[in-house]
């Protein structure tokens, strides 16, 4: 008994200290501490872009320091892991959305914001041209913001490889807009397949969902995909049910190629369990409005022409560069043998280019292209950038006390000679910032069914593991990566929502 009232003392004490946390947070966020005043006299900072990369080097850099200029066509961070779960509707989309002016609002010291995209930079005049692409636009649609220090953080864009018929006919799943798009395309797809007198061929054809693409988005989207038809569509539109069907298509031999064989041999074993049609070494060659034609490689060495009629087609092939960044690459001509972003010195500086920086997607540092190393050399930039402003700092200071030192009679010698030995030690301490050094934690992607796997770093080895216990640890650990308690609660209350009252499926 005095055990059982102790666990119950406990829980007590720690639901009361999360919900202490939580108010505080909450409060924290809705009235933040008077900003320092902006000091022309610093340097500016531009920084576009505001993704993984640049609101990791935002949320940890001294904004007291520089004069930081954020610029975006997108006014909020997207926490993209999620973004396959709004395509159904089990997570609403501003559940992974934060603002990007909270975030701003929250620093020290000030951030100006502008909503344009980068369209030029001039490296050498160092000047970035801003255009205002919204649908509401003033007078001024287009400016130069100066800088002193430029990081590109922008990203990149839906790789299609000059396939013809996939910009017109297909969906991509990189931005909150795509994700909405899907989610009416599929309510849109099963309203019109139930709709009176359809046609047996067309029904089929409207319930084919076909993704193209095995790598995480994929294999991510596909899993949702069939979760939301066995939970939601099965019981509310039983008629057409057992007509449904995913199709996943992929180029190389497996899906998942960048986790371990085991994984991927149980997600191709969960996929046949949960009826997603898997067919690999079959590369897209074409699209139309109502096709997706492909080549399939047999095992004999022949090819063979398949053609899959669809009703929503999502393509999923990885990345290519942003028209911005193959510009900057054309006119640094450092950057003439780089392929797939701006080549970067173990500093995250662009090769060639004085004062800029990039991270995340758009630079090539020899990682691959995701949030994780993104949010790391955003963080590695923001204590590079504290650093060098603490160095200028100190410099400052040494110079200060040793002309104290030669031209002021009478100030104690002795005592600012040590001053001045402390705070060369202390320069020292700073100067020495190691290069930038990817940490991997680990992959982890969800399979549908209540399943994910998870290939996790731990002690220098790897444990893959997929199940359902991997699926909680996955919910967990980017819950716990949300961008804030607000994103947190929402994407709880989603989840909780979707249980027990099912997915919203009426198509706004
Ligand atoms: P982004 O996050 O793409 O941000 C780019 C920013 O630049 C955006 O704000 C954009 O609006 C802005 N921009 C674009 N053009 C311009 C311009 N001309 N001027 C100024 N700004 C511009 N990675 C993981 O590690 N784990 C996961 O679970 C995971 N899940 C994913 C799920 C999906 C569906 C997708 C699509 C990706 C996922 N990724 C995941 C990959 C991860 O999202 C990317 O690697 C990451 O977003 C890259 O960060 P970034 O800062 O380089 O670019
Ligand atoms: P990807 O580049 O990982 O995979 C694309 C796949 O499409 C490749 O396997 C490729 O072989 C295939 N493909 C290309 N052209 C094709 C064609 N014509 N026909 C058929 N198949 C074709 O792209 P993805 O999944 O969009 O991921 C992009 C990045 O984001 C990756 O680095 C990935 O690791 C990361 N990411 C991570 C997630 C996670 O960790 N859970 C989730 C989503 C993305």
């Amino acid at each position: 008994r005095t055990t059982l009232r102790w666990v119950w003392r406990l829980t007590y004490v720690s639901v009361l200290g999360a919900f202490v946390y939580i108010g505080y947070e909450i409060y924290q966020d809705r009235n933040p501490e008077p900003q320092v005043p902006r000091d022309p006299s610093k340097k500016t900072l531009v920084i576009l872009g505001t993704g993984w990369g640049s609101v990791s080097l935002l949320k940890k850099l001294d904004t007291e320091n520089y004069n930081v200029v954020v610029i975006s066509p997108r006014n909020y961070f997207l926490f993209t892991p999620l973004l396959p779960s709004c395509t159904t509707g089990l997570i609403e989309h501003r559940s992974i959305m934060e603002p990007i002016r909270s975030i701003c609002r929250s620093k020290k010291g000030p951030v100006t914001f502008y909503e344009a995209e980068a369209s030029s930079v001039d490296v050498n005049h160092k000047i970035v041209k801003i255009r205002d692409n919204s649908d509401i636009r003033g007078v001024t649609t287009e400016t130069e913001v100066p800088y002193d220090m430029l990081v590109v953080g922008v990203g990149a864009e839906n790789a299609t490889f000059g396939i013809p018929g996939v910009r017109e006919n297909s969906c991509f799943l990189k931005e909150i807009g795509d994700a909405q798009q899907i989610r009416k395309k599929i309510m849109d797809c099963v309203e019109t397949a139930a709709f009176k007198d359809q046609p047996e061929a067309e029904i089929d054809r409207l319930l084919h969902m076909v993704v193209v693409g095995g790598g995480p988005t994929g294999v991510e989207f596909a899993g949702e995909l069939r979760d939301f038809f066995e939970d939601d569509i099965r019981k509310l539109i039983p008629d057409i049910a057992d007509r449904f069907r995913v199709t996943l298509i992929e180029a190389l031999p497996n899906v998942l190629p960048s986790f371990s064989k085991q994984l991927i041999e149980y997600t191709e074993s969960t996929f046949k369990e949960e009826e997603i049609t898997i067919h690999t070494k079959t590369m897209v060659k074409k699209v139309t409005d109502k096709t997706v034609e492909a080549e399939a490689s047999k095992p004999d060495g022949t090819k063979e022409r398949i053609v899959f009629p669809y009703g929503l087609l999502v393509w999923a092939t990885g990345n290519t560069l942003r028209p911005l960044v193959r510009d900057m690459m054309a006119s640094i001509p450092a950057q003439k043998d780089s392929r797939r972003g701006l080549a970067v010195n173990e500093y995250l500086v662009v090769q060639g280019a004085r004062d800029i920086w990039a991270v995340g997607d758009c630079a090539v540092a020899g990682y691959a292209p995701t949030a994780q190393v993104a949010s790391q050399e955003g963080t590695f930039l923001a204590r590079l950038f504290n650093n060098m402003a603490k160095t200028a700092e100190l410099e400052d200071r040494i110079q200060t006390l040793s002309s104290s030192l030669n031209l002021k009679p009478g100030v104690d010698s002795a005592s600012v000679s040590r001053e001045i030995e402390d705070t060369e030690r202390k320069l020292q301490r700073i100067k020495d910032i190691k290069p930038f050094h990817y940490s991997h934690q680990g992959s982890l992607a969800y399979i549908g069914s209540e399943k994910a796997v998870a290939d996790v770093s731990w002690f220098n080895g790897n444990v893959a593991s997929g199940g359902t216990m991997t699926y909680y640890f996955w919910r967990s650990a980017y819950l716990s990566m949300v961008f804030s308690t607000r994103n947190r609660l929402l994407v709880l209350n989603d989840w909780f929502k979707s249980k027990l009252f099912g997915r919203d499926i009426s198509r706004e």
